[in-house]
């Protein structure tokens, strides 16, 4: 079966699944320069259909992941002004924003929304918003209306994990949390997965949600919500612990409660979730920025680890699979692997909602009694060929300002120049989808020198200086590096893990300063051959089986897919070496 998936919201992404396997998944913001671009992704969609020779008649279904939102037009317009406060994203529907302000008053949250979400998917067929997607799909692609399939939004997440894990072929039934800001009503879901079926366990409501919370913290810290999430978390491993807990206890504790495996937010107002600004602006009034992010961090770790240990105590199910924005928070997901009830847990790779669009695909081909194949790696996105290479290169006349020199072995020049202390970029292979660069779109450097953050800061990235960067590390070396008990898969940066001695000295500035804990992409083989090479290079001149990888991209603008973007960040920064497939790529001195 072939299901192209379209997630058309925030980072809006097209994903493929072409003969039941997940084949491509690309973010519109990779075409578009413009990080997490929300608004239906065009241009993800017409690179997908032409490159796969696909059209309306050999794709079965296109699902989308939402119910109530799947927006016709770009939005990201409509984002800025609900950034910018000018508009409410929930005041659109003002029967649902005074249903959620009783509710919250009352205490009944959770049933109403549960019984409205029930309701919905019974009763309500198509949205407007739903017959605006479908019109679009009718008159750009040809798709008929018999071919579209809307999925929850938290369904979506659900079948993430359940879809690129190939959790369908285990034998024991897996647990399934997602939690986010929101989506179609909801900020969470749980659900039994075992045997190919997925039974609902429990909702949580949008306006219960943890994620929001942390959302607004992040605004209010003066950083834009719903992207600089990871900035809070970094910040919050600075505060000297007494003084952060004492924030924590004040200030944040209380807000919610965790009871009878459900969240319930507690504070006393008339206003759910999306309003908590307001709430916490009174409340955070002059405590320090740092204790702060640190306050949030406990609350999240402290309430989503406890709603973790009810859950898995209320349903005696102790595997877990994870999806949903709130699980990018690699701290938190490193206290649920530490979690003494928990098994085995698969926290989905780039768990927003740009995966959305691969979850959406795979419930409907499950919903369709077939199941997805997953190659379980991020890499999903454009590769270029040596011929493709040197035609952009020609027909840009890049000779003028770059030099392109083929190389017999990349892998082992890379290796020496990073050793010899300069800082190269990588652009090899297909791309990564999601956030976090797996060396593919990547810059390297020396992991064992601290000059290495602030030659990359200064000539490339401007990074946030309480930010960490991060290391790919060889698998057989991991355990010289990490402290693990195996219960997660390391290998794509979505949870993070405290070091050994040698790890703090050998990979001292691809770890946190503060913590000293590391988020890493362990490199396997079967999963990334040519970048396992040059990192095996680098181990046979260092003794390091690791190195410092940080996202190719300018501060700012999305990790880049594709070539015109290679040279847009070469010609707007000090980067000035790339290994290109089989080439290296140097800038000309002026
Ligand atoms: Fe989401």
């Amino acid at each position: 079966m072939n299901i192209l998936g379209i997630h058309t919201e925030h980072n809006a992404t097209a994903a493929l699944i072409l003969n039941n396997k997940l084949e491509v998944a690309i973010s519109e913001e990779k075409f578009v320069n413009i990080k997490n671009y929300s608004g239906f992704p065009l241009n993800a969609v017409n690179h997908i259909m032409k490159e796969y020779n696909i059209s309306a008649d050999n794709i079965d279904f296109v699902a989308l992941p939402c119910y109530l939102n799947s927006t016709e037009l770009p939005t990201q317009e409509r984002l800025e002004k609900i950034r910018k406060g000018v508009i409410n994203p929930l005041l659109g529907s003002y029967f649902l924003a005074t249903a959620g302000i009783i509710s919250s008053y009352f205490g009944f949250t959770t049933p109403f929304f549960e019984g409205f979400y029930s309701f919905y998917q019974n009763n309500v067929k198509k949205g407007p918003n739903q017959k605006a997607v479908i019109n679009l799909l009718n008159r750009l692609f040809g798709f008929r209306e018999s071919q579209i399939v809307f999925v929850h939004h938290h369904l979506a997440h659900t079948y993430t994990p359940i879809g690129f894990f190939n959790l369908h072929k285990q034998k024991e039934p897996i647990l399934i949390i997602t939690q986010d800001g929101y989506g179609d009503l909801l900020a969470g879901m749980t659900g039994r997965y075992e045997n190919g079926k997925y039974e609902l366990l429990g909702t949580t409501s949008f306006v219960d949600s943890t994620a929001w919370i942390y959302a607004a913290v992040t605004k209010y810290l003066g950083m834009k919500e719903n992207e600089h999430e990871h900035k809070v978390m970094g910040l919050a491993a600075y505060p000297p612990k007494e003084y952060g807990m004492k924030t924590y206890e004040k200030k944040f504790k209380d807000l919610i409660e965790v009871k009878n495996a459900k969240i319930n937010l507690k504070y006393k107002t008339f206003l759910p979730t999306a309003y908590v600004l307001f709430v916490l602006r009174d409340r955070l009034y002059r405590e320090r920025f740092d204790n702060v992010a640190f306050g949030v961090q406990q609350l999240i770790e402290e309430k989503i680890t406890e709603f973790v240990r009810q859950n898995i105590e209320k349903y005696k199910i102790r595997n877990l699979a994870f999806g949903g924005g709130l699980f990018m928070n690699v701290k938190l997901n490193k206290k649920i692997q530490e979690m003494p009830e928990v098994n085995k847990c698969y926290f989905m790779p780039s768990c927003g909602d740009e995966m959305n669009a691969i979850g959406a695909a795979f419930y409907v081909l499950e919903q369709h009694g077939e199941f997805g194949k997953s190659d379980e790696t991020m890499y999903l996105g454009k590769e270029y060929t040596d011929e493709e290479i040197e035609k952009y290169f020609a027909e840009n006349n890049l000779d003028k300002r770059y030099e392109l020199t083929k190389v017999k072995n990349p892998e082992k020049e890379v290796a020496e120049m990073v050793n010899e202390g300069k800082i190269v970029g990588r652009f090899c292979g297909k791309g990564e989808v999601g956030a976090r660069s797996l060396g593919n779109r990547a810059i390297l450097a020396d992991p064992s020198k601290l000059e290495s953050v602030e030659v990359i800061n200064y000539a490339i990235k401007s990074r946030d200086f309480w930010m960490p960067f991060a290391c790919s590390v060889l698998e057989e070396r991991f355990d010289d590096y990490a402290i693990h008990n195996g219960k997660s898969l390391p290998y794509y940066m979505i949870t993070a893990y405290d070091t050994t001695e040698k790890g703090k000295k050998e990979l001292k500035a691809a770890i946190h300063r503060k913590d000293y804990t590391m988020r890493p992409n362990v490199v396997k083989k079967e999963h990334n051959e040519a970048y396992h090479k040059i990192i095996k290079n680098y181990e046979k001149l260092t003794d390091i089986g690791g190195i410092l990888n940080t996202s190719l991209n300018i501060h700012g603008y999305p990790l880049i897919g594709f070539i015109k973007e290679l040279f847009f960040t070469m010609d707007n920064s000090h980067l000035d070496t790339v290994q290109c497939g089989d080439f290296i790529i140097t800038k000309k001195s002026k």
